[in-house]
């Protein structure tokens, strides 16, 4: 009965399905002979967008546009310099190829202008499903024209804006001159600055607006940015020192975003609303006077919650206190001491700095290779011209000379900038602290008194509080006790009730009492053994060693993490259990065991073709992302490697052990640890040295990984080779020797998929990256593994040199335990 229904319904919806598809497929595209009249219109295959002649409100001018849905909004416009005055225009492929508007009088009024189309074939116009209406050269398919290098107000997915200063070429948006006129009005957008990318709102050529520089995540200047980036998928691709792009693609593709430039210079972020088939306004830029570029002149702060909103930074004064009394702030502020450095021009390092915490930085600033913030404050230091820098890890050392313009105050996030002021000021400084100091002295002893009695009490119940603790996550009921511990208290909200909870001894019997021909494998803390439950369904069971209390928080970890993640690439836990000095993971059993095993080992290897090998990469990468930016958490892996990427029965990869994951806190872009912990040959540099994590270090680990799926070898089976090259040197010799064929597999070195595995290495070289900053983020990697960005960027050399320095940092001892063993996770190396 049932398949039946399913049957005539799955009839149905063919014969539906070919009726909608007959009657829109002829009606985007217009050929060379085909004459568009006023009101006929085309329309896109999905039926999403359509082009056809439109008069905005209060005109009758006829514009030739594109509007998503029913006209609710145009989303680019052909002739809007070139009005129609009646509804007797048309629209063509003209003699020369050309897309042309025609008037009554069937004279061209605008056209697509290519002027070099070959006249050996016809071309023909074609309305995409995005949106993107292009110019098509028939016998070659080549697209020759297309609306989305040349925008109107409107900024779309998988649109870019692009600045090339070296051919020139620049992609920009420009508003409408009102709301009824949508000829060039004064406001346009682009993105400026190549070196350090940010977006620009110019007034004619004055700059309105601008969105602080790009850090690799989010424009630093729209502090709000960090939600709309986790919907939006922003990425800047930056090709030397003076071509950048800017495009974004929404992780959900089944809700239109776009952003508008509005006829008074603002952004506003739109979403259609299906439910209600009506736009919404997300967000909005410029919502105070504060984002207007320079409004408090130079060296002044603009923040939206002082009174007056601008104020002179510390060290300055107004340089003409009458008008910045009547509230005209653009004359700034001057020095009140002049610098050392100024007087003397010997002793540029008597200068000092003063911190202002959480701005969008100036404007204008230069960027340098400084690697650390000590090095980027004395190249500042040494240098009289330098008036500031700012040391940003996802951007690196930025310096300025000359004015401080467009400095804006945020109550969260952003970047820190230090000034330069002279020494005196800042002993005035120190001065206010000093008097502060005595004060405050006073008052610290007794809090010390009360907190060296609170932490003699609290050590006494320490052993009561950790079982507390223990109870929390014990899967036991649900009813969890509250503590006021931060983080657990943050993550008590998880319903571990809605696991399983497993019976210890059901789990002994599942596994046959933990038999050793049972066990899979050895994770990062404890043992893995298959097991098969009662009913038949086969699991895997994660065991935390009994012995040591080590693992106990990775543990914990685990289960709060991955029971809030969920996704096709991500291994599922299907419960856990906490009995006596029992704790264990339940996942479900992935019958094909981890990557490593399959892809390093000779007899196995052979099965992965190439078209498998791919689609581990991409679905690896997908889960990573998921990770990064579209699960409601920012998770950072911090351990990813092959032996932790499992395999189900179809070959699809997995990612678990999640062990080492952190969640990020909200604002930060970057974390540091003391206690550096991954798996040494995975391990992005600066987080080795320095322990500083992010998602890049995560790209890091993948783009490991990725060369290792395509050469099928362990990055760490170099090591005891006699020229002690990493997979990464070698990988990257032959990439500049251009014999990248000695690094693919045998097995899957076919001519068919060359172009494929070279551009994969080249992904996979672009996250291996030296310099954090240059890596691509898991959005764009997964563009360029699906060819959306089809032009990949430059290489710089990868972060081989780890192996060297870290050699030196290690003592001996150290080192051997390190390299004897290295495929397994260290967990113990202590940060600088
Ligand atoms: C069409 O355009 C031509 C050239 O710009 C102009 O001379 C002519 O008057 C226009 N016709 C109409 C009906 O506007
Ligand atoms: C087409 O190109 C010519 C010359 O290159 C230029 O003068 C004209 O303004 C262009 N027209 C449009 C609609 O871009
Ligand atoms: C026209 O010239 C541009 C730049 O010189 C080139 O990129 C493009 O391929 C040419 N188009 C055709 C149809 O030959
Ligand atoms: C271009 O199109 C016209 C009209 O459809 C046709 O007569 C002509 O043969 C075509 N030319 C080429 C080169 O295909
Ligand atoms: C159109 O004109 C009406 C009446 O003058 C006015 O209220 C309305 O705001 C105008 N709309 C636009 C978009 O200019
Ligand atoms: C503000 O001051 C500048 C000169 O410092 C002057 O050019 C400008 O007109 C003044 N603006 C207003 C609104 O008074
Ligand atoms: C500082 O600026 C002056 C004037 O612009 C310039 O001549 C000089 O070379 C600069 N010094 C340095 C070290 O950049």
């Amino acid at each position: 009965m049932e398949s039946n229904g399913h049957i005539s319904f799955l009839c149905l919806s063919i014969i539906f399905c070919c009726l909608c598809l007959d009657s829109v497929t002829a009606i985007d595209t217009i050929s060379s002979s085909q004459l568009i009249k006023d009101p006929e219109t085309i329309s896109s295959n999905n039926g999403m967008f359509t082009l056809g002649f439109f008069s905005p409100q209060n005109t009758t001018n006829r514009y030739v546009c594109i509007w998503y849905k029913t006209r609710t909004l145009v989303v680019w416009i052909g002739n809007r310099n070139q009005p129609l005055k009646d509804s007797k225009g048309s629209f063509t492929i003209s003699e020369d190829g050309n897309l042309v508007v025609l008037n009554a009088t069937k004279h061209v009024i605008w056209s697509t202008n290519v002027s070099n189309i070959s006249l050996k074939s016809n071309t023909s116009a074609q309305l995409q499903d995005s949106g993107n209406l292009v110019l098509i050269e028939d016998a070659t398919g080549k697209i020759i024209w297309k609306s989305f290098l040349h925008p109107s107000n409107v900024f779309m997915p998988n649109m870019q804006l692009i600045t090339n200063k070296r051919t020139g070429q620049k992609v920009e948006g420009t508003s409408w001159k009102s709301p009824s006129d949508p000829s060039f009005g004064s406001f346009s957008l682009s993105l400026e600055r190549p070196k350090i990318p940010e977006i620009f709102i110019w007034e004619g050529t004055r700059p309105h607006w601008r969105s602080g520089p790009w850090n690799g995540i989010v424009f630093t200047g729209i502090p709000t940015m960090q939600s709309v980036y986790n919907l939006n998928g922003f990425s800047v691709l930056v090709e030397g020192d003076d071509s950048v792009q800017l495009s974004f693609s929404p992780a959900n593709s089944d809700r239109l975003v776009l952003y508008m430039l509005d006829w008074k210079g603002k952004i506003q972020e739109m979403i259609w609303k299906n439910s209600k088939s009506q736009w919404e306004v997300l967000f909005t830029v410029q919502k105070t006077d504060c984002e207007v570029y320079g409004i408090c002149g130079a060296y002044g702060r603009c923040s939206s919650q002082a009174k007056p909103i601008c104020n002179c930074l510390r060290g300055f004064e107004p340089r003409n206190e009458e008008e910045w009394n009547r509230k005209n702030w653009t004359s700034g502020c001057v020095r009140k001491k002049a610098l050392q450095c100024e007087n003397s021009k010997v002793d540029s390092k008597s200068d000092g700095f003063l911190k202002l915490e959480k701005v969008k930085v100036p404007d204008l600033a230069d960027w340098s290779s400084a690697r650390s913030e000590e090095k980027c404050r004395s190249q500042c230091l040494e240098n009289c011209n330098c008036t500031a820098y700012s040391y940003e890890a996802g951007i690196g050392c930025l310096s300025w000379s000359g004015n401080l313009i467009d400095i804006q105050q945020f109550s969260s996030g952003s970047i820190d900038l230090y000034i330069r002021v002279a020494n005196s000021e800042l002993d005035k400084e120190r001065g206010a602290t000093a008097t502060f100091t005595i004060a405050a002295i006073t008052v610290i002893v007794t809090l010390v008194i009360i907190v060296t009695c609170a932490y003699v009490m609290w050590k006494c119940l320490g052993r009561e509080r950790k079982k507390r603790k223990l109870l929390l996550f014990s899967c036991c009921k649900g009813s969890a006790e509250q503590t006021n511990d931060n983080i657990i208290g943050e993550l008590s909200q998880v319903k571990l009730q809605e696991l399983l909870l497993f019976d210890a001894e059901k789990l002994a019997n599942a596994t046959d009492d933990f038999n050793y021909s049972n066990k899979l494998g050895e994770g990062g803390f404890g043992p893995v053994y298959k097991g098969k439950l009662e009913n038949g369904q086969e699991i895997a069971v994660k065991r935390l060693s009994r012995a040591s209390g080590q693992g106990l928080e990775e543990f914990m970890n685990e289960v709060v993490l991955i029971s809030k993640l969920q996704h096709r690439n991500l291994v599922r836990l299907l419960g856990c259990c906490r009995e006596g000095e029992e704790n264990m993971l339940i996942y479900e059993y992935m019958p094909n065991k981890s990557l490593d095993t399959f892809i390093f080992d000779p007899p196995e290897h052979k099965f992965l073709d190439w078209k498998n090998r791919f689609s581990i990469i991409e679905g690896t990468a997908r889960g990573l992302l998921y990770l990064h930016r579209d699960s409601r958490l920012r998770i950072i892996h911090r351990d990813l490697k092959a032996s932790n990427i499992l395999l189900d029965d179809e070959l699809n990869p997995k990612i678990s052990d999640f062990g080492l994951a952190r969640i990020f806190g909200g604002h930060g872009d970057e974390d540091k640890t003391r206690r550096v912990v991954g798996t040494y040959g995975y391990m992005a540099p600066e987080y080795a040295m320095g322990g500083l994590f992010s998602e890049k270090s995560d790209v890091f680990s993948f783009g490991v990984l990725l060369l290792e799926i395509v050469s099928g070898r362990r990055n760490s089976s170099f090591y005891n080779n006699e020229q002690s090259m990493s997979l990464l040197e070698f990988a990257w010799n032959m990439w500049n020797e251009d014999n990248i064929v000695s690094l693919i597999d045998q097995y899957i070195c076919d001519p068919v998929h060359e172009k494929d595995i070279l551009r994969c290495v080249h992904i996979g070289l672009l996250c291996v990256q030296e310099s954090a900053r240059d890596r691509p983020n898991m959005a764009t990697v997964i563009s360029m593994l699906s060819s959306e960005i089809v032009n990949l960027p430059a290489l710089s050399q990868p972060a081989y040199i780890l192996k060297q320095n870290m050699l030196n940092s290690l003592s001996n001892e150290e080192s051997q335990g390190l390299f004897s063993n290295n495929s397994a996770t260290i967990t113990d190396i202590q940060g600088r």
